[in-house]
């Protein structure tokens, strides 16, 4: 199946309205809303990545971005997907629903007009020992508030069995490993994946999907690309001011390098910022690794509290 990107995460949520001006503190922005949904997008051009319908707390699914519209009847002739539908969100466009060994809803979707990418910041020209760019002129500021995001990036699950499903994600959607991560000493008992996207020669991030063995079924988190390190320091801030409770970071990842912020929104699912993400293709050699022995901080040896609840 060609997968060209991840595409949206939807949920359903107690209490709309907090939960969404959480997301819009996060950087979301907010492109329709009702007494019961609302609808969000980051400013990278997306019509939208992030949905909420009122109900109990709980994780619906995610979509994926298909390369045409012949892969939504492959999905449904060859994967048992859903009848194509049109869709109603922002940007229209038409999707299948596939539903993964675990019972998890993954739409495919196709044709989706985006929006206009808004404004970037200006890049940092950085003075470091090593080198110097800005000569007799002050560093440009940002306006304080949320972080400009630009795409949902990848998203974190736990599952209940993960050879099943890391067999369904590489057979169904092509996704390859990246990295995984063994029990202590067990080379053959694998718990942990990062997995990328397949664009053969074209550079992608290290992973669009991460799964981790658990007791149960869920969202593990949602990560946005932010613009810069400044960036995600700023929102860190922000997010403090307006009394959201941090999870972990700031921090950088050993695998996939990316720096990472991870924040609690209301119901206790995890957002995350990301920046400098490391880009792999085809030539990519899988890694596989003893995760007693692994740091998932480069910034710290602390194990991360309240990571893996
Ligand atoms: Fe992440």
């Amino acid at each position: 199946m060609p997968i060209r990107s991840l595409h949206h995460v939807s949920f359903t949520v107690p209490d709309l309205e907090k939960t969404r001006q959480f997301a819009e503190d996060f950087g979301l922005l907010t492109v329709e809303k009702s007494d019961d949904h609302f609808v969000m997008q980051t400013g990278g051009g997306d019509a939208w990545c992030y949905q909420a319908h009122r109900g109990d707390r709980g994780f619906s699914g995610l979509g994926f971005l298909v390369e045409s519209e012949s892969d939504l009847e492959d999905a449904i002739k060859n994967h048992g997907a859903s009848a194509i539908r049109k869709l109603e969100t922002p940007g229209g466009g038409l999707a299948v629903t596939l539903t993964n060994p675990e019972g998890l809803k993954i739409d495919l979707v196709y044709g989706i007009d985006g929006d206009t990418p808004q404004e970037v910041h200006p890049e940092l020209r950085l003075n470091t020992p090593a080198s110097r760019t800005r000569f007799g002129e002050p560093q440009s500021t940002r306006p304080l508030g949320p972080a400009s995001l630009y795409r949902l990036g990848h998203l974190g699950l736990f599952v209940k069995d993960y050879k099943t499903s890391a067999e369904w994600f590489e057979k169904t959607l092509g996704l390859k490993v990246s990295d995984s991560m063994h029990i202590p000493h067990n080379p053959d008992k694998t718990v942990v994946a990062f997995m990328r996207i397949d664009r053969g020669e074209h550079w992608v991030d290290h992973h669009a999907i991460f799964l981790a063995q658990s007791d149960k079924t869920d969202l593990h988190h949602i990560s946005f690309e932010a613009q810069d390190f400044e960036a995600q320091a700023r929102a860190h801030r922000w997010l403090l001011s307006k009394g959201w409770e941090p999870n972990w970071g700031i921090g950088r990842h050993p695998l996939g390098c990316h720096v990472f912020d991870v924040w609690f929104d209301p119901d206790r699912y995890r957002f995350e910022t990301f920046t400098d993400t490391d880009l792999l293709n085809h030539d990519h050699e899988t890694g596989h690794h003893d995760i007693s022995k692994h740091e998932m901080d480069a910034w710290s040896s602390d194990p991360p509290e309240k990571y893996f609840e």
